[in-house]
């Protein structure tokens, strides 16, 4: 009796399918060609594709970045210390001093090298092996260290002045800037005088790093800096004053409010 039933069969089920195909295109309707269109991204992943940082300080990242335990960082921190130094200085003049900067600075650095938003083959890879809480507590740890010079562990720093005619230039441009080319005075954001936040301390910052992230900032290679700042004021900044500035601070000359350095 089964045989009797009406079926179609494979065949006629393919067939079937290719005939309705057919016709939807025949009446503009195209199945296929719709199925496979992409579907248009969400309107928030295309504003953090723009955004500088995916870090934005609201209660529980402030909290977060300056409640790091610096006890369990420490241990973190022998993972950094070939690079960055036993003490948080640097062996090397092009890597960044990170003894005693500002923890929620450092934690956003570690964000942002985490989601590309700051780019660097070494660091993002480093920093994504950390969670937010490891880089919280790595960033304590090191924002404990004292940033004063130390023989025996910072042998690279304070670098010594290349050029005497850097301290006028960088001290002009730390207390005063350059108001005809909207250039504010980099000591009411770096300190001592004004700290904004995320700006990092930069008085026991090496000259090499300083004038890479001045020119990275310049061109455009660093974007992570919210609200722009520091890539309009370094594009404006000329070469020998962003040289200037990095000398300066590589020869831990901005430890006191300018006006207070003795030359
Ligand atoms: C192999 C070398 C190396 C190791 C290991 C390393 N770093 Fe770095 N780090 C660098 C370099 C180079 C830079 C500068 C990147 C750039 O040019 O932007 C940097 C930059 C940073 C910055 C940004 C500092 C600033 O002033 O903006 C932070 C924060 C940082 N590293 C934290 C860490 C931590 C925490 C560890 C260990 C868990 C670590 N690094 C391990 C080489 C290293
Ligand atoms: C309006 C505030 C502001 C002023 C003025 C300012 N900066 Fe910055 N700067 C920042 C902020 C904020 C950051 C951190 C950006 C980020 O989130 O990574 C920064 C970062 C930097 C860095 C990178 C530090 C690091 O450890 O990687 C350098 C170098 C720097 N600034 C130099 C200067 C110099 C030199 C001047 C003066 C000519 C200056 N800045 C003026 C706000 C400022």
């Amino acid at each position: 009796m089964d045989s009797l039933k009406p079926t179609i069969g494979i065949r006629g089920v393919v067939l079937l399918c290719i005939a309705v195909v057919i016709f939807s295109e025949l009446l503009g309707l195209p199945i296929l060609r719709r199925a496979i269109r992409p579907a248009p991204p969400p309107s928030n992943l295309v504003a953090a594709a723009a955004a500088p940082s995916l870090v934005a300080w609201n209660e529980a990242t402030i909290v977060l970045s300056s409640t790091g335990n610096p006890v369990r960082g420490e241990f973190i921190s022998r993972r950094c210390e070939s690079c960055h130094g036993v003490e948080g200085f640097s062996s090397q003049a092009s890597t960044p001093n990170l003894a005693g900067i500002d923890a929620q600075y450092l934690w956003k650095e570690l964000q942002d090298f985490r989601s590309a938003k700051r780019k660097s083959v070494i660091m993002q890879q480093i920093a994504g092996a950390l969670t937010s809480r490891d880089a919280a507590d790595v960033a304590a740890y090191f924002a404990m260290l004292p940033n004063a010079p130390d023989a025996q562990f910072n042998p690279i720093f304070p670098q010594t002045l290349k050029d005497q005619s850097a301290i006028e230039i960088a001290q002009h441009l730390l207390a005063v800037g350059d108001p005809a080319r909207g250039i504010p005075p980099c000591q009411a954001c770096h300190g001592p005088l004004g700290n904004v936040r995320p700006a990092p301390s930069l008085a026991s910052q090496n000259s090499d790093y300083v004038m890479s992230q001045l020119n990275d900032f310049a061109s455009g290679a660093r974007t992570n800096d919210v609200n722009l700042p520091m890539r309009t004021i370094a594009a404006e900044l000329f070469p020998n004053e962003r040289q200037a500035l990095a000398e300066f601070y590589g020869a831990d000359l901005a430890r006191f409010p300018v006006g207070y350095v003795t030359q």
